[in-house]
């Protein structure tokens, strides 16, 4: 019954979001089975450190709440945290501030074991979820880290044209992610190469729509992601 409604939950968003302000796991299109062969093959180290599961629950129930979810949401729900950060952060650059503020205290509650509570061999390893999930999770974590890092100031100043990716732009914008498609379903083992490719078709997709800053950035953004398992990406 479990594995039918983690299966079930993950076919919601299959399609993905293309929310170009924060990608989401579904934007690639990949299948379960190909997200764990593309997502497990980087360094295991992580998932041996300590996650705390009392300041774990308790730094996940806040961040929930910011994001108007109940406090029960948990990574194990990572498609709907995913979902309701992503509507958050379209409301404008004070909701995106908040959610940041929230991050901040997740990862100020956890301390030294911030890695590995997001890290996804640690995650997997607590049983009961699959990759997508885990994955979702992680790349929400991971690129949060990056918005409300670098990436704030230039999302602040560049907003309305990052949101053209989305809206008016947004068939050429997922162009990148069709050619990703079906470059990797084209020659799967060699996905680190079609990654190489998709990063950069983001890169100079918003260096044309805002400025190399944006361009730059998003591309680094969809690194990040992919960083873990492909060695030597570069923006
Ligand atoms: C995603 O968010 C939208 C807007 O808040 C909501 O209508 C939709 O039901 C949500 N979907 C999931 C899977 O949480
Ligand atoms: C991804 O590419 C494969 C192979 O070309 C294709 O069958 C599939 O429909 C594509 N997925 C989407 C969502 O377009």
């Amino acid at each position: 019954m479990l594995r039918f409604l983690i299966g079930l939950s993950s076919v919601v968003l299959i399609s993905g979001l293309f929310n170009p302000l924060l990608p989401s796991i579904g934007d690639y299109m990949l299948t379960e089975s190909q997200i764990k062969t593309f997502f497990s093959t980087g360094n295991k180290d992580l998932a041996l450190g300590t996650c705390n599961s009392v300041p774990f629950a308790s730094a996940q129930a806040g961040f929930a709440s910011a994001v108007g979810l109940p406090s029960t949401t948990t990574w194990r729900n990572a498609d709907v945290l995913t979902n309701a950060t992503i509507s958050m952060i379209d409301q404008g650059i004070d909701q995106l501030a908040s959610v940041c503020a929230a991050r901040q205290l997740f990862v100020q509650t956890l301390g030294f074991t911030y890695d590995t509570c997001i890290d996804r061999f640690y995650l997997i390893s607590l049983g009961n979820t699959n990759w997508w999930n885990v994955m979702q999770y992680t790349h929400l974590m991971k690129h949060l880290e990056f918005i409300c890092s670098t990436g704030f100031d230039v999302y602040q100043n560049n907003i309305d044209c990052i949101r053209k990716g989305e809206t008016t732009d947004g068939n050429q914008y997922r162009a990148c992610f069709y050619k990703f498609n079906a470059t990797v379903n084209a020659n799967p083992n060699r996905f680190c190469d079609a990654t190489e490719s998709f990063i950069g078709c983001i890169g100079d997709f918003f260096t044309q729509e805002c400025n190399p800053y944006v361009g730059w950035m998003q591309c680094e953004l969809e690194r990040i992601g992919f960083a873990y398992d492909c060695y030597g990406l570069k923006c």
